[in-house]
């Protein structure tokens, strides 16, 4: 049964597509020209001046989904300003109309003197939850307003989906969809994002890392628990991170709630693929399919990956296989 393409194409369950794919960006305020993100080949920190232009090559490549992460100049303890990024969203609509499909990551981390994914309380011993709540709905209208199609929170807040939707509802943005970061885990893969976004948590005790509001992988219930209230408080999109370290629970999630499930294979998944074919220890393009392929058998409906630019490429690639 396996000898042959025909027949192992016949007898495949799961095919790969560039429309599934959705592709992180990053735009930078105050930067001139573009940066390399390190570890990730072809990922860039953009300026205003070149997102425009990555886009437009995503799209010539095949790629017309994005996720947008908005990197402001200024950080603040509160009373965080959203124009950078949602000036950059509606750049974007200006130009490129319904050709794109634009997510936005809503969190605080990249606009928080402090690193943490929201704002702390009064003897900045933690992040305070209600405060964050809504500073979060705010941002998520102000790129609605702009032009967003979805808004993506990955802050981990408790309540936050509630906030959102009913911000989002009260400013006349009832088709805006709702991305929710519902299982993200604490984990050691996001560290060239943090990078990328200036958003690595810096403190002491309790705030030294985001132990105290992402999931502990030894927690897999909590993942169900902050599922569930995301899909009650009204997302849209539901999603699991990291990818491959969290197959089990995407696989186990999806087969519960019967949501569009995403995943995010997260920047430092995505690295160290790329130094294992770097290192000439792995054939690249294999271990990009590969992965996807391993997060649609887990029931992912949607996959969010820095190589998706690439898709078009690789699966062209790799069809005769
Ligand atoms: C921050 C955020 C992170 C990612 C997306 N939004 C990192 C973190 O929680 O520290 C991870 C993305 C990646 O690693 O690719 N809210
Ligand atoms: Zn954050």
């Amino acid at each position: 049964m396996r000898l042959g393409p025909a027949l192992r194409a016949l007898a495949r369950e799961i095919t790969l597509a560039p429309d599934k794919l959705i592709q992180p960006l990053f735009v930078v305020e105050g930067l001139h020209g573009r940066e390399p993100v390190a570890g990730l080949a072809g990922v860039y920190r953009d300026s205003t001046a070149t997102l425009a232009a990555q886009v437009e090559h995503d799209l010539a490549a095949g790629v017309d989904k994005f996720l947008l992460f908005g990197v402001p100049d200024t950080q603040r303890e509160r009373g965080f300003d959203h124009g950078f990024t949602a000036g950059q969203i509606a750049a974007l609509r200006e130009r490129f109309g319904t050709a794109v499909w634009l997510a936005v990551d809503v969190c605080l981390c990249a606009h928080t003197t402090h690193g943490h994914c929201g704002v702390l309380d009064d003897e900045a011993r933690h992040v305070d939850n209600g405060a964050t709540v809504a500073e979060l709905a705010a941002a998520a209208a102000a790129y609605a307003e702009a032009g967003a199609d979805c808004v993506a929170p990955s802050d981990m807040m408790d309540g936050r989906v509630a906030a959102i939707r009913a911000a989002l509802d009260g400013s006349g943005h009832e088709a805006v969809a709702i991305m929710s970061y519902a299982a993200k885990f604490h984990s050691g893969f996001y560290g060239p994002f943090r990078a990328a976004a200036g958003a690595a948590p810096r403190g002491t005790g309790a705030l030294a890392d985001r132990a105290t509001y992402q999931i502990d992988p030894a927690r897999p219930r909590d993942a169900l628990l902050s599922a569930l209230r995301d899909e009650a408080e009204g997302a849209d999109i539901l999603m699991v991170k990291p990818g491959l370290p969290c197959l089990d629970v995407l696989h186990d999630l999806a087969a519960r709630i019967p949501r569009p499930w995403a995943v995010y294979q997260t920047s430092g998944e995505q690295a160290a693929l790329e130094l294992l074919a770097r290192e000439g220890l792995a054939d690249g393009a294999r271990l990009q399919l590969e992965t996807w392929t391993a997060f649609q058998r887990a029931g992912a409906q949607a996959i969010i990956s820095y190589a998706a630019r690439r898709a078009r490429s690789l699966l062209g690639r790799t069809a005769k296989d």
